[in-house]
């Protein structure tokens, strides 16, 4: 077997017009891309650590309840980071200025993290307990579970900064954070799809069934709810380790 030269791996991701590009650029423009890529680099490197400070926060709450109350509030947690693509798209959209600060300032969501309930009542409990932390600065709170989209979207979303220790100090990182329930999550995924399927275009009876099916789904978390209470007891506060 012949080794594949590193050129021969590298080469098929460039496109044609970019690597004629950079055949031309001069060492000037070259060490120029080489700070920005770096700068760039750096700018989403912060925001993958508050995802991950955010999702350590929550994995120790999933626990605590786990090992003191043989409960799961938490049914997942997922986190994405925008690409830079993804955030210079979403910049453009909202007419933010392409430097890094303003798109700091700008955007919210370049961070994301999605925490899954079983229950309603979870969901509001997590929250308490995540954004009442010393560390956390809440910067909005958009309840969308007591004050439904009118197309019957519900999750709570909390955009908060979070510190991240970096060699040179402590930086705030924000992040949004959206709660939701398994049945708001299945509605969500689907309206999603429907959405990017119709390209926003999507035929009235779709919307119609969607509208039914977001109402179908709160009745499901409403009785879930009661049951649930019924079954375990309501418990207002985290539970504390009886020594
Ligand atoms: P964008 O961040 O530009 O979307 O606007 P915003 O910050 O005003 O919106 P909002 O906080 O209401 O929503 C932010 C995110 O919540 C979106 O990017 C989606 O992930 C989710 N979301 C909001 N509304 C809907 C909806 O109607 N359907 C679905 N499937 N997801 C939604
Ligand atoms: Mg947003």
């Amino acid at each position: 077997m012949t080794a594949v030269e590193p050129q021969h791996v590298v080469r098929p991701l460039l496109s044609a017009r970019t690597l004629e590009l950079l055949e031309r650029a001069d060492s000037g423009t070259l060490s120029d891309l080489t700070a920005l890529r770096d700068e760039i680099t750096r700018f989403l490197m912060r925001y993958r650590f508050g995802v991950s400070e955010v999702e350590t926060k929550l994995d120790i709450l999933r626990e605590e309840f786990n090992l003191t109350a043989g409960y799961n509030p938490i049914e997942s947690i997922s986190c994405r980071v925008k690409t830079m693509e993804g955030v210079l798209e979403k910049a453009a959209r909202k007419g933010v200025d392409f430097d890094l600060d303003s798109i700091r300032e700008g955007l919210s969501d370049i961070a994301g993290v999605r925490v899954i309930c079983s229950f309603v009542s979870d969901v509001y409990r997590i929250v308490e307990l995540l954004t009442s932390q010393d560390d956390i600065t809440v910067l909005e709170v958009k309840d969308y579970i007591a004050r439904p989209k009118p197309n019957g979207y519900r999750s709570l979303h909390v955009i908060l900064e979070v510190p991240v220790f970096l060699s040179g100090g402590p930086e705030q990182v924000r992040v949004e954070v959206q709660f939701r329930t398994i049945a708001m999550d299945f509605w969500a995924s689907l309206e999603h799809k429907t959405y990017y399927k119709y390209d926003a275009q999507v035929p009235q009876h779709l919307i119609d069934g969607l509208t039914e099916a977001a109402e179908a789904a709160a009745h499901l978390d409403e009785t879930m709810e009661r049951l649930h209470h019924e079954v375990r007891g309501y418990q207002p506060s985290a539970p504390t380790i009886a020594i």
